[in-house]
């Protein structure tokens, strides 16, 4: 039996895209341990996904919107509060694309009206995303909003190009507005930095098989699946964790300690 971790929790849930999106079982889970939420992407990406079937087989509500646009995201979270009765309790951001990287341009030659782009969807929009909750006083109180993000904000890993410094604004804009939602209702603001998962944004990224199995053969505990990291988003959204804030929180089965593994020298 699943634990009723989140029983009564109202959430939204951006960034579930097919069966492979980690959000897509950051969803299943939630909805296993007894939250209800509404789901949410781009309107682009509702004509080519599959979160039809998931919102049927959840009884979640759809609300397209597109995570640049102010507008959209004030619709969505009045309307998630309509549906779902309340105040929300937890968010969930699991968006990234970066237009240089669909082109293959490396990063010595890259667009700039481009990257300005990749920057505002992958990390502006988690800015945008809290500020339109705080103006509208969206959330309740000991509330959490979550982020997904990648080690490439610490560390170089020449192939994800700009998604690096996308990543490194979006823990910055968690750390700060932890800050200001401490302050106003308690509610906490965390990124979670996930091993590489095999979705559509981390297939994207040039080498990624390879690179899937280095990282999984560094990390002790190997690559963290999608499910796992739903479990622990569970906890982060959940009463069991209401005084970590403003924390970037490693979920990569030990890769992040690792300076050198005695197996992938002896392959
Ligand atoms: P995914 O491709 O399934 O999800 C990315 C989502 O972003 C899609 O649902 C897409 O429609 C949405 N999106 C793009 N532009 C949008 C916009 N303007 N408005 C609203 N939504 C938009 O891939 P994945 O891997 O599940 O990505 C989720 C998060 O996890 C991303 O932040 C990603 O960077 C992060 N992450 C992924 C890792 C991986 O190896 N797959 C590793 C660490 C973090």
């Amino acid at each position: 039996m699943t634990p009723q971790l989140l029983a009564g929790k109202r959430g939204v849930i951006f960034g579930a895209l097919d069966e492979q999106s980690i959000a897509w079982s950051i969803a299943e889970v939630c909805a296993a341990m007894g939250a209800k939420f509404t789901l949410t992407n781009a309107p682009v990406a509702l004509r080519f996904g599959q979160l039809n079937t998931l919102a049927e087989r959840l009884g979640a509500t759809i609300i397209p919107a597109d995570a640049t646009s102010i507008g959209d995201m004030e619709k969505l979270f009045q309307q998630s509060e309509e549906i779902l009765g309340g105040k929300i309790d937890f968010v969930l951001h699991a968006i990234g694309m970066s237009l240089n990287v669909r082109k293959k341009n490396e990063y010595t030659n890259l667009n700039h009206d481009w990257m300005l782009k990749t920057f505002d969807i992958s990390a502006v929009s988690f800015h945008k995303m809290c500020q339109v909750l705080y103006k509208g006083d969206h959330m309740a109180e000991w509330g959490s909003i979550l982020g997904l993000t990648y080690i490439a904000a610490q560390r170089t890993f020449p192939d994800y190009s700009e998604m690096a410094e996308s990543k490194a604004l979006l823990e910055s804009f968690a750390r700060s507005f932890g800050y200001h939602f401490a302050e106003k209702n308690k509610v906490r603001v965390n990124t979670i930095s996930q091993s590489p998962t095999m979705t559509t944004a981390g297939q994207g990224v040039k080498g990624f098989d390879k690179f899937f199995g280095y990282a999984d053969t560094m990390s002790p505990l190997g690559n963290a699946p999608a499910l796992d990291c739903a479990n622990y988003c569970a906890t982060l959204f959940s009463d069991l964790t209401r005084y970590v804030t403003m924390q970037n929180l490693f979920h990569d089965g030990g890769f992040s300690s690792m300076g050198m593994n005695p197996k992938l020298i002896q392959e």
